[in-house]
Formats: structure tokens, C-alpha cells, sequence
């Protein structure tokens, strides 16, 4: 116990040497259902906390310490009757991803973007509810309504580009976020143009940023303990989100007040009906507004924030794929760096399923109504599957068939990333216009810390560069 404490507080597993191996066990794959559980033993509320905390401040370290003993972990947090579970074994991974939704379904409807988002998200629903929610927005992810926001991507990468102040450090991040916000508020309110945009709309972009930087502030972690019992938000994060409550609700109601109709996806949430023929309540819309917001920039933002930290300390890295571009856009190695940024740094580092009836998960039985959390992280760093995982190298991915369940990104089965193909589509076209048009100046510092924001895993400073010369 006091060797695992020891190597949690003086190792941080990213600050690990590259020509290392993880050293996580490869152990029993069975999974699957089970006839029954054993009843674990109750931690007292203090131990619960500090797990708690400990997994939203220092998830990574704690989970490599633990793999490094188990392959299947136990922990008891608040708000939860049953231990969770931490598993990165692929096949623990498929039964759990492709069970019948009946056996085994979505845990987010538990997850702390609960409280934020509301229970009426595709994000946060389960059962028909989420089955109706996702067929209403697929169409709207389809490689052909993305191929149209193509354009849309390279205006707004050029417009921010062309903004890029010279010799002067900024956060990758905040440039990314500028981006993938234009982009998400075209998909949904059908915006071709920034200045086109109404007052309402201008005024829930700016909630949205205001939100995002006030949920990293060092308060935030408790804020989400307390949240973690609670279907509604409460304190801090009640106080926070009441702002950006009142603009979504505002840009509803003047939605519903133009009747204005197009191809967006506000004009699909407006027109959709349930089955006995009712439209979507207004707090039924502004759930899904928010999930689709929320999950639908920021994640890419930060992966790209990743992805030029990462670069910028792999100096031979980053010129080989920036001669790439230059020459070739298209060229098949810049894929395979944005692949290996989001193997090594995953932005949703774990993804959560709830058992519904007993299920092995290796050598343990989880009980009925147990969590199971995928650590994608984890996975993204067995040996076995990426050789010295520690290390950047683009080459793993490159012209390489990837095996299922062993690069999850974007997680899987009928939860799979809605946004997949258009998050795809941006980091390729804005890392594309970064190395043509940008030479940033590469860093000799160490990388950066990765921080816990709510279900992500951000780089504390934002993945800081500086421009040295646009062309
Ligand atoms: C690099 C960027 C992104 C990453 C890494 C990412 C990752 C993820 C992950 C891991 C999940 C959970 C999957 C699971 O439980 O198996 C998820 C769900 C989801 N994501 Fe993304 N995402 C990204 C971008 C986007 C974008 C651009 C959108 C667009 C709106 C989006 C919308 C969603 C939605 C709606 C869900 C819930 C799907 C469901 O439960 O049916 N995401 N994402």
C-alpha cells in the first residue's frame, strides 16, 4: 500500500522514461455474463472521498500504479453502491462494448456531465430514449453532411490562423476552441458566417467559453464530488451554469419565435417528435443543445492542443510531417501522428458501462449495477499492443491495420463517438493548415501535465507554442 502511495506521489506515469515499458499486466481475458457475485466489503466515507478525489485530480498515476499489480482494479468512490472496476484488457473491452444493451448499458447517465448536461442528451440517456435521440442526430454526422462543413473547417482554420500573433506564447487550445466553436455552431444553428450570427447565438458562445474556463479553476474537483450523488446540479456548479442556462434557453425561444427551417441540427431537435406525436420540450432541447456544444468542441480542441505538444517536443517528428504537408497535403503520416496524439494522450481517458446483471471481468465478478470503466488510457499503453508506449512514433499507425478494441479514441459499440467523423475531419484539415502555414518555434520544456476536466483529459497550459513565422 505504501509503495503504491509512494510511486503515485513521486511518478507521474507521462513523465516516464520513453524507452520504458508500462509493465501493465496482461491477464485473464474472460468476460462475459456470470451466474453470481460475491458481495464486496464497505469502505468508511473518508477512504470513499479520497478515492473520489484522487481519481478526478490523479486518475492516470493511480491507474498505472494499480495496473501494475492487477489487471482488473476495485475502488469504492462516492455516490455509488457497488466498487467500480477498471479494466484495459481488449477483451474485457469488447464483451463490455458489445453486450446487449439490456445486459450491459452507458454509464453517463451517472457520470458527472449528468449534472451539466441533464438526462434528456443523447450523451446522458439510455434505452429507447437514447436509441431514438441517436437515430435523430445521425444523419447529421454522416460523411456526407461533414464532407459539407469541409469548407466551413478551412475558413475558420484561415481566418485564425491569419490572426496568429508572432513570437508571442499562446495556448494551442484557445486557438483550437476559436476554430472547432465556429465549426459546431455551423453544424447546429446553421451558421455560415460568423458575423451572420444573431445576438442570442453570439451570446451563448461566449457562456460557453466563460463555463469551460471556469470548470478548470482548482475549485472545480470538489465542486464535482459534490456533484457526483446529484441527477440535478447543485452549489457551485448550479451557480456556474445558470448563465449559460439562460442563453440557451434564449436562443430556443427566439428560434421558435423566427419558425425559422433549414438543414441544421437545431431545425431537426425543433421538427422531431416522440412517438405519441409530442415535440421536444424546451429542457428536453436544451440538453441536447448543450451535450452537442460541450462534447462537440472541446474534445477536438484539446486533441489538437495534444497533438502540438506532443510535436513541438519530438522535434524530428514534427519537421518530418511538416516537409510531409508541404508537399503533399494529403500525406498518410500526418493521420498517423494525429492517431498516435490520441493514443498517447487520449482526450476521454476512460469511458464508463453499467452491468445489469453479474459479469466477469477477468478474474473478478462485478455485481448487478456495478460500473465498469474502460481505462482508454491504460489501453492506449500496454506493451503487448504499442511497444515502449511512452514514446511518440507516428510510424506505429502508419499504413498499419488497426485491430478492434485496441484503439479506442472515441470509445465504441452503440455509444461510439457521434462526432467521430467530423472531430476526424477537423484535426486533419486544422493540423494540415497549422504545419503549412505556421512554423512554431519547438519547446525544450517538459511536457505538460495532463489535467482532469469533468470526462476529460486536458494539457494543463493549453499546449502553449509560439508562432515564429506565418506564411
Ligand atoms: C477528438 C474529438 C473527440 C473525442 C476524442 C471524442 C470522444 C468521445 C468518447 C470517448 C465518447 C464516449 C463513447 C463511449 O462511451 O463508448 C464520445 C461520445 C460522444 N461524442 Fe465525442 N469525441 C470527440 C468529438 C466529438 C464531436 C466533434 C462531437 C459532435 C457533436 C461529439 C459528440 C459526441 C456525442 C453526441 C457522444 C455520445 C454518443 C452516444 O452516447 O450515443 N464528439 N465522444
Amino acid at each position: 500500500m505504501l509503495s503504491t502511495i509512494e510511486s503515485v506521489l513521486t511518478k507521474s506515469w507521462y513523465l516516464t522514461d520513453p524507452a520504458a515499458d508500462s509493465g501493465l499486466i496482461d491477464g485473464n481475458p474472460a468476460a462475459g455474463p456470470a451466474e453470481t457475485a460475491l458481495e464486496s466489503p464497505r469502505h468508511g466515507l473518508a477512504t470513499r472521498f479520497g478515492t473520489s478525489l484522487n481519481l478526478i485530480l490523479r486518475q492516470g498515476d493511480m491507474f498505472f500504479a494499480d495496473g501494475r499489480h492487477r489487471e482488473v482494479n476495485r475502488h469504492e468512490v462516492i455516490g455509488r453502491e457497488h466498487p467500480v472496476f477498471v479494466t484495459s484488457n481488449p477483451a474485457h473491452i469488447k464483451s463490455l462494448m458489445t453486450a446487449d444493451v439490456a445486459d450491459v448499458r452507458s454509464a453517463t447517465h451517472q457520470s458527472p456531465i449528468r449534472p451539466i448536461v441533464g438526462p434528456d442528451s443523447v450523451i446522458t440517456a439510455i434505452g429507447e430514449r437514447h436509441k431514438q435521440q441517436r437515430e435523430l442526430l445521425m444523419p447529421e454526422f454522416h460523411g456526407s453532411a461533414i464532407a459539407h462543413y469541409q469548407s466551413a473547417i478551412e475558413r475558420s482554420a484561415t481566418k485564425h490562423i491569419d490572426s496568429w500573433r508572432v513570437d508571442k506564447l499562446q495556448p494551442l487550445a484557445d486557438i483550437g476552441q476559436a476554430i472547432t466553436l465556429d465549426v459546431i455552431m455551423t453544424a447546429i444553428f446553421g451558421i455560415g458566417d460568423q458575423h451572420q450570427a444573431t445576438r442570442a447565438e453570439l451570446e451563448l458562445r461566449k457562456q460557453v467559453i466563460k463555463f469551460l474556463s471556469r470548470s478548470t479553476m482548482p475549485i472545480a474537483p470538489l465542486a464535482q464530488v459534490f456533484n457526483a450523488t446529484t441527477d440535478e446540479a447543485i452549489g457551485l456548479t448550479k451557480l456556474v451554469l445558470r448563465p449559460l442556462d439562460k442563453a440557451v434557453y434564449a436562443v430556443i425561444q427566439e428560434r421558435r419565435r423566427n419558425n425559422a427551417t433549414g438543414s441544421d441540427i437545431m431545425s431537426v431537435l425543433l421538427a422531431a417528435t416522440r412517438a405519441n406525436g409530442d415535440k421536444l420540450s424546451d429542457q428536453e432541447i436544451r440538453d441536447e443543445l448543450l451535450a452537442l456544444l460541450l462534447a462537440g468542441h472541446e474534445t477536438t480542441s484539446n486533441t489538437l492542443a495534444w497533438t502540438f505538444e506532443r510535436l513541438t517536443r519530438h522535434a524530428d517528428e514534427y519537421h518530418r510531417v511538416q516537409d510531409a504537408v508541404r508537399a503533399d497535403g494529403e500525406d498518410p503520416l500526418l493521420q498517423a501522428v494525429i492517431y498516435e496524439s490520441m493514443r498517447s494522450r487520449p482526450l476521454v481517458p476512460i469511458v464508463g458501462r453499467q452491468v445489469m446483471r453479474p459479469w466477469q471481468i477477468g478474474d473478478d465478478v462485478a455485481e448487478t449495477g456495478s460500473v465498469a470503466l474502460i481505462s482508454i488510457l491504460l489501453l492506449h499503453h500496454r506493451d503487448e499492443l504499442y511497444p515502449k508506449p511512452f514514446a511518440f512514433q507516428p510510424d506505429r499507425f502508419l499504413n498499419k491495420r488497426i485491430p478492434p478494441h485496441t484503439f479506442i479514441p472515441f470509445g465504441g459499440g452503440n455509444r461510439r463517438c457521434l462526432g467521430a467523423t467530423l472531430a476526424m475531419a477537423e484535426l486533419q484539415i486544422v493540423t494540415r493548415e497549422i504545419l503549412r502555414r505556421v512554423d512554431l518555434k519547438t519547446h525544450d520544456r517538459p511536457g505538460e501535465t495532463p489535467k482532469h476536466r469533468n470526462v476529460t483529459m486536458i494539457p494543463a497550459n493549453g499546449g502553449i507554442v509560439k508562432a515564429r513565422r506565418i506564411h
